[in-house]
């Protein structure tokens, strides 16, 4: 089927320049902890060398730099045990350097990743994975973390005036990372909140029609340009959250990447749209620092 057209093509929505605008929001909370004494410190854990992992790690660490926080990237290899990477979790847990602890994932198959994410106190799970945080998203809790990315989506359509009270919100992916905290804080009853929600994952039946209902479009579901133009809207916001590596011999690395949406044909459609890369990559580490800071905040004034 032709996709419809919309009006014009897409407005791009920018992750990197309202991560940057955010960063330096942020910088005046920062300052104001330093001259208490209190610097934001993030521990961030990597197990093996997943590549993607290696490159997110770095990036964390270069942007808790540029920011004025204390980081450490502790690294592990891929032998490690779980009892190892539990013990770890205990002594950065009671370390009053760190107020925020991640441990990147996917963790190697020998290690059990809830039993892990269950052992952070909650106080520094800034990745919001630990149950206690899941729980206070789902339920508007201000104190719970928000996981980084969903919470990095919710302010991209913040910063761009896209209204979500009673819009009809399409996610597309049920991960815990993504797809179902983005659809509790849609749900909240907060601004970037109180819409209609849906969710689709991998058993949903005609994906298509129920895309095709969306107001604005959350994709995350890992499959290089799955959702085509077609399956959109005109007029919708498409917000894409993959980042997939797909072979091109044309390019120096051999690859280039492309998300879960045909951007060209989305971009024909919909009325604002994320690129990737540079929509919601940049605002994933600047909402991880957003948390640490946070969590320094609730260290400082409990
Ligand atoms: N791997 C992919 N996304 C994430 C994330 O948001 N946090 C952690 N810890 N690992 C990830």
């Amino acid at each position: 089927m032709r996709p419809g057209r919309w009006i014009l093509p897409a407005k791009l929505i920018d992750g990197t320049a309202i991560g940057r605008v955010m960063r330096a929001e942020l910088t005046a909370e920062i300052q104001a902890l330093k001259a208490r004494r209190v610097i934001p410190g993030l521990a961030v854990v990597l197990v093996g060398e997943h590549p993607a992992s290696k490159v997110y790690v770095r990036m964390k660490g270069k942007a808790c730099d540029e920011a004025g926080l204390y980081h450490e990237t502790i690294t592990l290899p891929k032998e490690t045990t779980e009892a190892e990477l539990l013990a770890l979790i205990e002594r950065l847990n009671v370390d009053h350097k760190i107020h925020g602890i991640l441990v990147q994932l996917p963790l190697p198959q020998q290690i059990d990743t809830q039993r892990v994410l269950h052992r952070l106190d909650p106080a520094k799970d800034v990745d919001g994975f630990h149950p206690e945080n899941v729980g206070k998203v789902s339920i508007g809790e201000p104190t719970g973390f928000r996981p980084a990315t969903p919470y990095g989506v919710q302010q991209l359509l913040l910063r761009s005036g896209v209204e979500t009270t009673g819009r009809h919100a399409v996610v597309v992916g049920r991960s815990n990372i993504v797809g179902r905290p983005m659809a509790a804080l849609l749900l909240q009853d907060a601004p970037g909140g109180n819409a209609t929600v849906t969710v689709c994952h991998s058993r949903t039946r005609d994906i298509g029609s129920m895309t095709r209902s969306a107001d604005i479009l959350i994709v995350a579901i890992g499959k290089p340009e799955f959702v085509t133009g077609d399956m959109i809207k005109p007029g919708a916001v498409v917000i894409d959250v993959g980042v997939n590596r797909v072979d091109d011999p044309s390019t120096k690395r051999g690859y280039r990447l492309v998300g879960d949406v045909k951007f060209a044909e989305a971009q024909a459609v919909a009325s604002a749209i994320t690129p990737v890369p540079g929509g919601v990559g940049p605002m994933t580490i600047t909402m991880l620092l957003y948390n640490t800071v946070q969590a320094a905040r609730q260290w400082a004034h409990p």
